[in-house]
């Protein structure tokens, strides 16, 4: 697949979905979110991909924000649907049936911050960046920042960050919780890479629900997130991965998973 501003280079059975704008800081404009989708689609139709790892071209950025000069021509419609357009794309990014690792090597600002807390983890370089410096252009978070940093890192933490636009480093984004792990920035793709193989080699149906069991349960009462829970466990039971896992273990031996 030839798309424009991202690449996608598949090693092992992990897609490693690059934003291209390095020129622009990978700005997500209207045409890199729509290669973005495309990218993520295919990944998760192809089955030999069993993971993802997102980020940036370049050494100074992740994504550096949705782009400005797109944003500073909207009025009340075009920025609603503007701000609905992002948020799908990064929903479907959120569910994604595979493990989904944004790899965050620079600056992760605005709708970067928005994507990487998209993604299922998040792993930074020390040169990272983070924050949501929307209130310093006169407009807000529009692709989930409102919603997903509170979930992650606390409302009070959260609000600090929205209300001031202020900028967080690596390590601070790792302490509170934003990201699980700061690297040096040459040992970034590896860690991330290292990270993908190991769920990659997990039994996919089981992944697919454990994913779905924390996106669906987590907005839900403790009680029903549970029900959803045994309904997944359930599903597990009924897959020849369950038999093979089980009967591997029992056998003293590496189980091979198939995905069914
Ligand atoms: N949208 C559009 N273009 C962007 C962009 C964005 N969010 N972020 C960076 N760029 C562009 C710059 O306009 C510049 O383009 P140019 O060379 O054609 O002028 C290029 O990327 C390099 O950025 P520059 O500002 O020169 O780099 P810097 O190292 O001096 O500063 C940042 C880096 C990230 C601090 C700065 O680019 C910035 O503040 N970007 C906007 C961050 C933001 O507010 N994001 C939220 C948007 S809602």
């Amino acid at each position: 697949m030839k798309l424009d501003n991202v690449m996608v280079e598949v090693k092992g059975g992990t897609a490693v979905v690059t934003v291209n704008r390095p020129d622009k800081l990978n700005a997500l404009n209207r045409a890199t979110l729509e290669d973005l989708s495309r990218a993520m689609g295919e990944a998760a139709a192809d089955p030999a991909v069993r993971t993802v790892i997102l980020t940036g071209a370049g050494e100074k950025a992740f994504v550096a924000g949705a782009d400005i000069g797109e944003i500073a021509g909207l009025d009340a419609q075009s920025g609603r649907e503007f701000a609905l357009f992002g948020q799908g794309v990064f929903r479907a990014i959120e569910l994604f049936p595979k493990p989904v690792i944004a790899a965050v090597n620079g600056f992760a600002l605005g709708g970067g911050c928005e994507l990487a807390m998209a993604c299922h983890m998040r792993i930074a370089s020390e040169n990272a960046q983070f924050g949501q410096p929307e209130v310093n252009l006169g407009i807000m978070p529009g692709y989930g920042g409102t919603q997903r940093l509170p979930r992650l890192v606390g409302k009070g933490r959260a609000l600090e960050l929205l209300l001031s636009g202020d900028r967080v480093d690596a390590k601070r984004a790792c302490e509170m919780g934003l990201v699980n792990a700061v690297v040096p920035q040459a040992e970034l793709l590896a860690t991330a890479l290292g990270m993908a193989a190991r769920m990659g080699a997990k039994a996919p149906l089981a992944v697919r629900h454990c994913i779905e069991a924390v996106n669906t349960g987590s907005e839900m009462p403790v009680e029903e997130g549970c029900y959803l829970e045994a309904s997944l466990f359930g599903l597990c039971c009924t897959s020849e991965d369950m038999r093979e896992g089980t009967r591997a273990f029992i056998e003293k031996r590496k189980p091979e998973f198939k995905g069914c």
